[in-house]
Parts: C-alpha cells; sequence; structure tokens
C-alpha cells in the first residue's frame, strides 16, 4: 500500500538519511525543513517529483504546520505516516538556562511535535490507521549533566507518546519512540549553548566551568566512535515504518537497549552513583565535598 509520509527536520543528519532512503521507495512523501535549509535537500541530490514533494516547515510555525497538513489532506488523501525528527539540542546546566531558551527547547522537541501529532490525528482515526513516529534519544530515559533541558523536552515526548500509545490503540493507530544513543555524524557541532552556558565555557573560574569542560568533548568524542550512523538509525526507522506490530520503544544504536538495561535493572541510587563515578573528570566539578567520594 502506499502511505503519506511527512517527515520533519529533513535537511540533516538522520532527517536527511531518512529522506533518502524512502525516496528509492514508492511512497507519496512530503519532506520538510525550515525554508533556509530546504536547498540543503536538493544538493544531497533529493529532487520533487510526482510522489516527493519539499515544503518549508518550521516546526515552531503554527501556520507553516497547518498548510503542509492541509495540502496531504487536500491532494493525498491525509497524512499515514508522520515522522518527527526535528530538535534543536542545547547544552547547559539548569542555572544557565532562562525562560526564553527553556521555551525555545521545549517548543522544537516537544510542543511542536504535539500539535503535529494533534493535526493529523482526526485523519487517522478517520482511516482508523495511522502511525506516528517520534525519535526521541537515550536521553530521553537517561538525563546526563548539561543535557538538562534536552532531556526535559525528550521526556516530555516519550510521556505524550507513552499516553498516545494507549489513546490511539482502538483506531488502529500505531505509536513508536525511536531511541537513538549516540550516532557518528557531526551533530554535535549543532548543540547550542545558552547565553550563561556560552559565558560559563569562556571563565575557567565560572563554578560550572569544568562541568562544560569536561562534558562537551566527552559527548563529541563518544559520539565520534559510536558504530551507529545517521543512515543505519534510518534504516531502523523506516523498518519500523513497515513493521506489523511496532513496539512503543525502539533502540536505534547498539549502545541504546544497553543504557535502557543499565537503567532499569540497577537499584536507583546504585544507577545514579555509578553514573556519578563514570563521568568524565568529575571530582574536579567542584570544591571536595563527602557527597563526591
Ligand atoms: N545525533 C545523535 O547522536 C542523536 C542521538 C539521539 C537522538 N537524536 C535525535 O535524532 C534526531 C535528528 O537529530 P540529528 O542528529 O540528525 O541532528 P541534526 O543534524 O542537528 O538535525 C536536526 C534537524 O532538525 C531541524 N530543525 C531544527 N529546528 C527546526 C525547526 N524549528 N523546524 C524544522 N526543523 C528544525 C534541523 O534543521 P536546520 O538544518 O534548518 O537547522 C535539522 O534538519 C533529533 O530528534 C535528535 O534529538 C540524535
Amino acid at each position: 500500500m502506499t502511505n503519506t509520509v511527512l517527515l520533519t527536520g529533513a535537511s540533516s543528519g538522520l532527517g536527511l538519511a531518512i529522506a533518502r532512503l524512502l525516496c528509492r521507495g514508492v511512497d507519496r512523501l512530503i519532506l520538510t525543513a525550515r525554508e533556509s535549509s530546504l536547498p540543503r535537500l536538493e544538493a544531497a541530490g533529493i529532487q520533487a517529483s510526482e510522489r516527493v514533494r519539499l515544503r518549508a516547515l518550521d516546526v515552531t510555525q503554527s501556520s507553516q504546520r497547518r498548510a503542509v497538513v492541509a495540502e496531504a489532506e487536500a491532494d493525498w488523501g491525509g497524512v499515514d505516516v508522520l515522522i518527527n525528527n526535528a530538535a534543536v539540542t542545547y547544552r547547559a546546566v539548569v542555572e544557565h538556562v532562562n525562560e526564553a531558551e527553556r521555551l525555545a527547547q521545549m517548543d522544537v522537541n516537544f510542543l511542536s511535535p504535539m500539535h503535529l501529532m494533534r493535526l493529523v490525528l482526526p485523519g487517522m482515526r478517520a482511516k482508523r490507521a495511522g502511525r506516528i513516529i517520534n525519535i526521541s534519544s537515550v536521553g530521553g530515559m537517561m538525563a546526563m549533566p548539561t543535557m538538562s533541558i534536552y532531556s526535559a523536552s525528550k521526556f516530555a515526548l516519550e510521556g505524550v507518546s507513552e499516553a498516545l500509545w494507549y489513546e490511539v490503540r482502538p483506531w488502529g493507530i500505531k505509536v513508536t519512540l525511536v531511541e537513538p544513543g549516540f550516532i557518528h555524524s557531526r551533530s554535535f557541532a549543532n548543540t547550542r549553548y545558552t547565553v550563561d552556558g556560552q559565558d560559563s565555557m569562556l571563565h575557567a573560574d565560572d563554578p560550572y566551568h569544568a562541568h562544560y569542560e569536561n562534558m562537551a568533548p566527552f559527548i563529541a568524542r563518544t559520539m565520534m566512535r559510536s558504530w551507529a550512523t545517521p543512515e543505519s538509525v534510518a534504516r531502523k526507522v523506516v523498518r519500523v515504518m513497515r513493521a506489523k506490530r511496532p513496539p512503543l520503544r525502539v533502540g536505534a544504536t547498539l549502545d541504546a537497549p544497553m543504557f535502557s538495561l543499565f537503567r532499569r535493572l540497577t537499584p536507583q541510587r546504585l544507577y545514579n552513583a555509578l553514573l556519578f563515578r563514570m563521568l568524565p573528570n568529575v571530582r574536579r566539578w567542584g570544591p571536595p565535598s563527602p557527597d563526591h567520594s
């Protein structure tokens, strides 16, 4: 059966890899990116055609969200598969995220995917079929220092997706969270620093300087060492899209199920203590305290 697939954030990384893979299939595609990033899709060899539309969609823009879904409804009978992939990543400790930055993070990664889900669900319910694939993260099941607000956005996406899984099952609508761990890509270059985070990075005497100084290269190194690529994760996403009975959560990299088992099977206090000890150079993150031992 030919489906209509709506993909967000198709201009780079995982989104671009999913777009490339989908172009080889037979589905009707609405591949979206922010207007300024659309040319990158064409530069990557993705051409518009009878079954492939390239559309501007800043996921935070209500009018653009409505326009792409309305177009799919008018021309192709609605969206059968929604892939919420677009995201931004702020790296900041809790004390360094101001209100505007908090809202920006939650808007792209949580509120906008939720708006899109709400737009496509009535059509899916009418057809008694449909799939919603939300790209989450291992950061959506375990939080790391300096990734507070990113994790909060993915935890929120996980909560809503889990509730939705039950809510729309009676209509045969399938909801899946794809959870990648570290992906070997240069996406860490897109990580945003908050105003206070940036300031802390530049000043060695800032109380949180060591947090950033150690976490940023640690995450970049771990990503570059990962075996998973945007292409391997994209294959997983497309497999989920075709699966008859996809589970609610799919670990999308080799490390993802490991992290999940570690999180679920280790007693909570031990888990937190072990993770703390594993943080790079954590003993140098602050003044010595008995809690650090
Ligand atoms: N890379 C990893 O290791 C990793 C691990 C776990 C989960 N993930 C998740 O995987 C997904 C893809 O991430 P990635 O690694 O491919 O990162 P990426 O290369 O930074 O891609 C993010 C995409 O989201 C788009 N985007 C950002 N804000 C947008 C907005 N307001 N409207 C529409 N599009 C917007 C970006 O567009 P522009 O090009 O216009 O900025 C870009 O295409 C995300 O959900 C991320 O959280 C990634």
